[in-house]
């Protein structure tokens, strides 16, 4: 499946919304750090995505470089990966329109994630947040991606990636490596530290529920001081007490000790002493993300460049996919994506 390519393709997106919370972290980024040495690995700012719902102007663009210079502070490396913004490469946009003509509209009533989306809006809901799941498969197929990392709600979207891979294989030909799903083995699900019963969200309206990679220490004191936990005062790792679980796998996952161990260093000690345990040790966490921060978000031409370069990238390599489907389907050549053929000829 991979013949010729090399390392294997990883691909991943994150839309530039909200702010970064350490379940992010966790969830997607700490992953994609483990896995940048084994894999070629492209991050993609969904801001396609992102326009599902309405966004400030100023704020949206902001977002993008602050995400991009906070996966250089979590430590991704800019040698080993490819990071770019979704609308720099028209070839996300293409394929969409080509895989929609192969969707039906009953899969993606079915999405869960659109159902709880269109059952909460009070407004209209627009055909973007409907189509959603149809340009996340194009994201992953341009680029012939073997492992995309993702947490638990994005895992039957991938499953649609995978049928409409299979589906246009069967029609045309072998043109699309099927990706299969990479979930971390504990914290795929971070859950809310007001409401344990949700998982934790970068969007969420109240911000006490989450902790952002950006918070000052005061703020996640404060935050963690006020997470709900539940009755009872042992540190003991129970889904019945999904209030301090979650504490704990928070601790678990940002410090690499085991739960068994933070178990046991906690027994006879009540909650107040976890929690002010755990405040120091997120802080510690995210002091020097922070400093890095600071340091690759004020020097603007170099993040810039990084995600020229990495569109540029993304665009010759997704034409080669692209290419292919065109011609599988019998669309004339000539058009943009003769264009990005010619780009790759020179590069
Ligand atoms: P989102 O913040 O929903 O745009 O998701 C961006 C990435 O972070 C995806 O890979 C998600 O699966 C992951 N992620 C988001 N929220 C959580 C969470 N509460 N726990 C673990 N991973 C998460
Ligand atoms: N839908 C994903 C989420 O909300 C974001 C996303 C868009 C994505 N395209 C992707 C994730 C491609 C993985 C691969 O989290």
């Amino acid at each position: 499946m991979n013949a010729g390519k090399g390392k294997p393709v990883l691909l991943s997106g994150i839309q530039p919304t909200g702010r970064l919370t350490i379940a992010n972290y966790i969830g997607a980024l700490k992953q994609w750090k483990a896995l940048q040495a084994t894999h070629d690995c492209f991050f993609v700012l969904v801001d396609f995505h992102a326009l599902t719902v309405p966004q400030d102007r100023a704020e949206f663009q902001r977002r993008c470089l602050e995400f991009a210079a906070l996966y250089t502070a979590c430590g991704l490396d800019p040698e080993k990966h490819t990071v770019f913004i979704q609308s720099h490469v028209p070839q996300h946009a293409q394929l969409l329109w080509i895989l929609n003509c192969m969707t039906h509209m009953g899969e993606l009533f079915r999405m869960t994630q659109y159902k709880e989306k269109a059952g909460r809006s009070a407004a209209p809901v627009n055909v973007g947040l409907f189509d959603y799941p149809v340009l996340m498969a194009a994201d992953i197929l341009l680029y012939g991606t073997d492992l995309v990392p993702v947490g638990d709600d994005q895992k039957q979207h991938l499953e649609f990636t995978r049928e409409i891979a299979r589906r246009f294989n069967h029609r045309y030909g072998e043109i699309f490596t099927i990706p299969q799903p990479y979930m971390p083995d504990m914290g795929a699900r971070i859950m809310g530290l007001q409401d344990p019963s949700g998982k934790m969200s970068k969007t969420d309206e109240n911000q006490k529920n989450y902790i952002a990679l950006l918070d000052a220490p005061d703020i996640v004191r404060d935050k963690i001081k006020q997470a709900v936990t539940d009755p009872g005062k042992t540190i003991r790792y129970d889904p019945a007490k999904p209030g301090i679980s979650n504490l704990m796998t928070i601790h678990a996952a940002l410090t690499d000790l085991s739960i068994e161990s933070i178990q046991a260093d906690y027994s006879g000690k009540g909650y107040a002493a976890f929690k002010k345990d755990l405040a120091e040790a997120v802080i510690e966490f995210l002091a020097p993300i922070q400093k890095r921060y600071r340091a690759a978000y004020s020097d603007r031409d170099a993040l810039m460049s990084r995600l020229k370069a990495g569109a540029l990238k993304a665009r010759k390599r997704s034409s080669i996919v692209l290419d292919k489907v065109y011609d599988a389907l019998g669309l004339v050549p000539g058009g943009p994506v003769s264009k990005t053929r010619r780009e790759r000829m020179d590069g």
